[in-house]
């Protein structure tokens, strides 16, 4: 009885419980990522997250080098596709943090080269904050796309 439960609890992790052994991003070079377990009925808006993650990965690559790529997602439906808990994405936190991180994805795509890091910097303080209050599981695996100081 005892395994059955640690079974049914191990299959009710959601995305914002996602433990480091599911996806692992090794620390020295961030450029690693292992593929997230391949649950297959993942919500639109958990794939979202993860194009939003692989993209981040290659802003901070480009920016390390001195560019300065433009987010080319379609990051307003963060509001609008199916997400596994609804009643979180309908929430007045989330739908403040939604629009201050989409605040924050402009102000970076209209930022100068010079500003780029900065820029980069707050719109991954913005994932965190909805993270932080919303959904921590993955702020292990969010921290490391912070730039090296
Ligand atoms: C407004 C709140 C909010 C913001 C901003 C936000 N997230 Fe999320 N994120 C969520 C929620 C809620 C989920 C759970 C999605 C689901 O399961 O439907 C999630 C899920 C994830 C996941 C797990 C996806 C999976 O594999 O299941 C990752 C990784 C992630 N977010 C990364 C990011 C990154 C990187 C950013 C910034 C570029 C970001 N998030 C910004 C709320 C947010």
């Amino acid at each position: 009885m005892k395994y059955a439960w640690i079974l049914i609890a191990f299959f009710a992790l959601t995305a914002c419980t996602e433990t480091e052994e599911q996806t692992a991003v090794v620390d020295s070079t961030p450029d690693v990522v292992l593929p997230a377990a391949n649950d297959g009925d993942a919500s639109e808006l958990a794939l979202l997250m993860r194009q939003m993650f692989e993209e981040s990965l290659d802003l901070r690559r480009k920016i390390l080098k001195g560019e300065k790529p433009e987010i080319s997602l379609d990051l307003a439906k963060i509001h609008t596709v199916e997400a596994t808990e609804p009643e979180k994405q309908a929430s007045e936190s989330y739908k403040a943090w939604g629009t201050a991180f989409l605040n924050a994805v402009k102000l970076y795509n209209e930022a100068p080269l010079s500003q780029s890091k900065e820029a980069y910097t707050l719109m991954v303080d913005q994932c965190m904050n909805c993270h932080g209050q919303l959904c921590p599981g993955p702020t292990v695996k969010i921290k490391k796309l912070y730039l090296p100081k």
